[in-house]
């Protein structure tokens, strides 16, 4: 990190002395008071009224009848994942998954919580590329991949960092294909998405959705997460599966396999602290990501993508992506990188670890699934149609690749909501030197 604190390129940058940091959480004080409250009035399990209250507010907010409050959002997923793989597919045995033998179409770059649930249901991902237009899911991709497994009745799908995918062409190819959706919209709580000329919430785009209170989301509950729908019938299996599967008896008595995967009435107090803020928290990232939009049109970089028409992302994270002419040389191994410094140039790593010496904390772009060592072996689809197996001894080139593509020019920025403008100033001052 030296080699940046006496790097003449960057004198006059002092290290920032408290962190900069990514995305971290924002107390308002209230919080306080439920998490108080709840623990004054022994509410101190997996009910009470912290629970019933965001319930009702989430589901208002975004305008569902039912939302289910789970311990995080990968419950919520997999809850939503497996309650699509009943509906197609039947009850499983207590020894199976409900998609075992079947293939479901996934987002590519994304977190492995949305997808993982397709494993833990025994079914195989399918991953479907990125468009640069948004960074999510290609609709020419899920074409395509439709025209390869037509047999595919279920689709997953990411808004990464807060910025919705291209919803109208996405449900409309699944409704053709009479393929269920579940929506995973952890990292976009609060972004809206015009659909059929109406503007709605992402979290109830899918037939099945989620969110997630993650301490790094754009409001937290330290964690949490919560199942979101407009179907009564749904929404009470999730209750039931997410507390053990009980049924109505005086011992515990249990027809399905349960999960222990309901919120915590505490945590359901940080959250009701957070929601009056949810607002303000989207302006404050929306004006990050603007500030960043301005100071760095200068050099050859463009920001992550929106559907300007169609979207108004919860601008959660800000992201960069190098100009293809302007990545100076790089390798990434599974682990480790290595970089070299070119006048005009940058890479990701180089920006990045230039802004750990300052202390501010920025972070790759989420290594894509197809690329991820665990679904190395699963199929993978691209506008060209297979993605695996392109390259050649003889011809030169390997094919599309959106998403790997990102993430080798790409890098998230620190996002954090208490960001002041002059700090977010020194870190575009930092990321223009790492250019010259
Ligand atoms: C896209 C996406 N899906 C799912 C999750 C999982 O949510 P949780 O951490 O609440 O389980 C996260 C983040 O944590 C995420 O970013």
């Amino acid at each position: 990190m030296n080699k940046f604190l006496n790097n003449p390129a960057f004198e006059g940058i002092e290290p920032f002395e408290s962190k900069l940091w990514l995305s971290s959480p924002t107390m308002h004080g209230d919080e306080q008071k439920w998490v108080d409250e709840a623990i004054q009035t022994n509410w101190v399990s997996t009910v009470g009224p912290n629970i019933d209250e965001v319930e009702q507010q989430i589901a208002e907010y975004v305008g569902v009848k039912y939302a289910v409050g789970l311990s995080c959002g990968t419950s919520a997923l997999h809850m939503a994942t497996k309650l699509a793989g009943e509906k197609l597919y039947g009850q499983a045995k207590p020894n199976q998954g409900t998609l075992q033998g079947h293939k479901v179409f996934c987002s590519d770059c994304t977190f492995d919580a949305s997808i993982n649930p397709v494993a833990y249901e025994d079914g195989e991902a399918v991953f479907i590329d990125t468009e640069y237009d948004t960074w999510n899911m290609s609709p020419e991709a899920l074409e395509k991949a439709f025209e390869i497994y037509p047999d595919v009745k279920l689709v997953i799908i990411a808004h990464l960092y807060g910025t919705p995918g291209r919803m109208q062409e996405i449900k409309e190819i699944c409704d053709r294909h009479g393929a269920l959706i579940v929506e995973d919209a952890a990292e976009s709580l609060g972004a809206k998405y015009r659909l059929n000329g109406q503007w709605i919430e992402t979290g109830t785009l899918g037939d099945y959705n989620a969110i997630s209170f993650n301490g790094n989301k754009i409001i937290t509950g330290s964690a949490g997460g919560m199942f979101l729908t407009n179907s009564q019938e749904d929404a009470e299996k999730v209750r039931k599966w997410s507390t053990q599967s009980r049924e109505d008896a005086p011992w515990y008595q249990h027809e399905e396999i349960g999960y222990n995967y309901r919120m915590s009435n505490i945590i359901a107090g940080v959250i009701r602290g957070q929601i009056p803020y949810l607002d303000e928290h989207i302006a404050q990232k929306k004006a990050i990501w603007e500030r960043y939009e301005k100071g760095l049109d200068d050099l050859p970089i463009s920001m992550n993508p929106w559907d300007r028409k169609n979207a108004q992302p919860n601008f959660w994270l800000s992201c960069i992506l190098i100009d293809k002419y302007a990545m100076a040389p790089s390798v990434r191994g599974e682990k480790d990188y290595l970089y070299k410094s070119a006048s005009g140039k940058s890479s990701p790593h180089e920006i990045l670890d230039a802004l750990a010496a300052f202390n501010a904390e920025g972070r790759p772009i989420w290594k894509p699934m197809h690329m991820q060592p665990i679904y190395r072996m699963n199929p993978f689809i691209t506008v060209e149609g297979s993605g695996r197996a392109r390259s050649n001894a003889y011809i030169e080139g390997g094919g599309i690749d959106v998403g790997a593509d990102i993430f080798r020019r790409g890098l998230c920025l620190p996002s954090d909501n208490k960001m002041t403008p002059e700090q977010q100033d020194i870190v575009i001052d930092i990321i223009h030197r790492c250019f010259k």
